[in-house]
């Protein structure tokens, strides 16, 4: 063949070119003009406008664009692409597989061919070990292909399930997002939902007033903010579609492809060269009661002051954040006394509990800082069972093999003392600062049990009281007694923080994971 020939195409593969050309502009229809104005109009962008925004430029290359479905009972209309758009690209040049809801075709809902669609995003997620980022904006199972929708939501569970600590998974909720389009995203690792524009429920207002007879709001119901705050059904609370994209790009950076792979580690200063940050000295908490913003004390410890919050609004009591040391991911928890005095109730504890457990299925190590009164008491806290579910901070900690580091800044007290990063649980380098107080309880509850009988009776009550409270914190209260039997590897000045932590998550870098000994643990749920 000339190079002359190369140009002219022949009339039968012209033919075929332009019915191709036809079809894959059939296949960007979707629901049509209309129904995508109408998404516009409620402030939702389209599924393809969401994949171009989440994806680097011109890297989307999409599968299945032309599966329509067989079901006589959704009449006629038989669009292309079956009300999900499927395929892969890249996020900052790293690859990632997506499905995108597209709610202008039968409401997003998932029936038999949309099912196999996602399924195979899934499974391509899976063979090449790359995460999987789903852009949710659904009613659920399709109605009209009854069993057939449920049976492809519970194939998706299973893919979710079977995922899980495998590939990193992320469900943005874009819409009204209901039945198994709520309970798969609950199913992945993180949730991304956008202020006033999408929902999260089983059911959403309608289906409740005729089923329970109560009368609710779908905003109050599910809106972003309820399920941001309240529940914690959602771990970030986008102000719109453009922040809940730049909040996944962010997050993708911080995490591996997959469990094989280590965490993307990117060029900075090393451990060698961190210096002495005396502005750490004046943030050591003077009282045991100083509600102070404990992300003032890791942004200076972890590399150019960044941290992206997981579940910022939910449980503020504890914060759990990505960060960087020395260029490489870790996990940041912290209690934070700025709420609820740092103590770990129900919701901290959960919230905790689950992002260590992330962090250890990926290999990333875990940064903790500790300034804790403890588990919280009271009589709600305990009727809706901290003892159950506080368990499963504890065993989120026991369990993990990744590297731990544990900085105490302030109290360590009772529970939390061994439940926050301790020694014990299996840290592998445990710091604290020559502030930090360590001990069973505060100063105030000791002496009132330890000294009962002496109180009754001094002539001055409130005198003896201060006294003891001073030789309790003196000589119980400190980092020394760990330190004397090793539960602290170092008492360090403030100042030297960021340097002992760098150099102690260098010294662990080839921390080898033990095998497995067991299938799984059965964690208290
Ligand atoms: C088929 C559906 C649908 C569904 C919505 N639509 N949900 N079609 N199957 N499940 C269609 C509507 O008929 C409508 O079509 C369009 O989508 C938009 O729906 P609206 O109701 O107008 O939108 P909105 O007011 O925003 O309300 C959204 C909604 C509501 C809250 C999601 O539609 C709703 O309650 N849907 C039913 C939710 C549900 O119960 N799903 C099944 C759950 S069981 P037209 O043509 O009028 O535009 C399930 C199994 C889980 O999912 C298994 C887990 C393992």
């Amino acid at each position: 063949m000339t190079v002359a020939d190369a140009t002219t195409t022949p009339p039968r593969t012209a033919a075929a070119l332009t019915a191709l050309a036809e079809r894959r502009a059939r296949a960007l229809l979707g629901g049509g003009p209309q129904a995508a104005a109408r998404q516009h109009a409620r402030g939702r962008l389209t599924a393809r406008e969401r994949v171009e925004l989440l994806l680097d430029p011109g890297s989307f290359a999409e599968t299945d664009a032309l599966v329509r479905h067989d079901c006589p009972a959704l009449g006629a209309s038989r669009p292309y692409g079956d009300g999900v758009v499927t395929g892969h690209g890249t996020v900052d040049g790293r690859p990632v597989a997506l499905f995108a809801h597209d709610a202008t075709v039968f409401g997003g809902s998932m029936g038999e061919a949309f099912g196999r669609k996602v399924l195979k995003v899934m499974d391509h997620a899976l063979r090449t070990g790359c995460p999987v980022v789903g852009l949710n904006d659904s009613g659920g199972a399709r109605i009209q292909e009854a069993v057939v929708s449920l049976a492809h939501y519970a194939e998706l569970a299973h893919r979710n399930v079977r995922a899980s600590g495998v590939i990193p998974q992320i469900s943005l909720l874009l819409g009204s997002c209901a039945g198994g389009a709520a309970y798969s995203p609950a199913l992945t690792d993180f949730t991304v939902m956008t202020e006033g524009t999408s929902r999260m429920f089983v059911t959403g207002p309608d289906v409740i007033r005729s089923v329970t007879g109560e009368d609710t709001t779908a905003e109050a119901l599910g809106g972003a903010r309820a399920n941001a705050t309240v529940n914690g059904n959602a771990h970030y609370l986008a102000a719109d579609e453009a922040d809940a994209f730049d909040f996944t790009r962010v997050l993708l950076s911080y995490l591996p492809a997959n469990n094989c792979e280590p965490p993307p580690v990117y060029a900075g200063p090393g451990a060698d060269d961190a210096a002495d940050d005396p502005v750490l000295d004046t943030l050591a908490p003077a009282s045991p009661r100083a509600a102070y913003d404990m992300r003032h004390i890791v942004r200076r410890v972890v590399d150019d002051g960044e941290l992206l919050e997981i579940h910022e609004r939910f449980a503020p009591n504890v914060v759990c954040a990505f960060a960087r040391a020395a260029g490489a991911t870790v996990g940041v928890v912290a209690n934070q006394p700025a709420h609820a005095a740092g103590a770990l109730d129900i919701d901290a504890s959960e919230k905790a509990a689950r992002f260590v457990r992330f962090c250890d299925a990926f290999g990333i190590p875990l940064l903790t800082f500790v300034d804790v009164p403890g588990y919280l008491s009271g009589a709600e806290q305990e009727r809706d069972g901290i003892v159950r579910r506080g368990a499963k901070l504890l065993y989120a900690y026991s369990e993990a093999t990744v590297p731990q580091v544990t900085v105490v800044t302030g109290k360590a007290y009772g529970g939390g003392y061994a439940v926050m990063g301790s020694k014990h649980l299996g840290a592998d380098v445990n710091l604290a600062w020559p502030t930090a107080r360590i001990a069973v309880m505060g100063a105030r509850g000791a002496v009132e049990i330890l000294h009962r009988r002496a109180l009754r009776e001094a002539a001055d009550p409130d005198a003896l009281r201060r006294e003891l409270a001073d030789a309790y914190e003196r000589e119980v209260a400190t980092p020394y007694t760990a330190a004397e039997r090793g539960y602290l590897d170092a008492v360090i000045a403030p100042r030297e923080t960021r340097r002992y932590v760098l150099r102690a998550l260098r010294a662990l870098r080839e921390k080898s994971r033990p095998a497995p000994e067991r299938r799984h643990g059965n964690i208290p749920l």
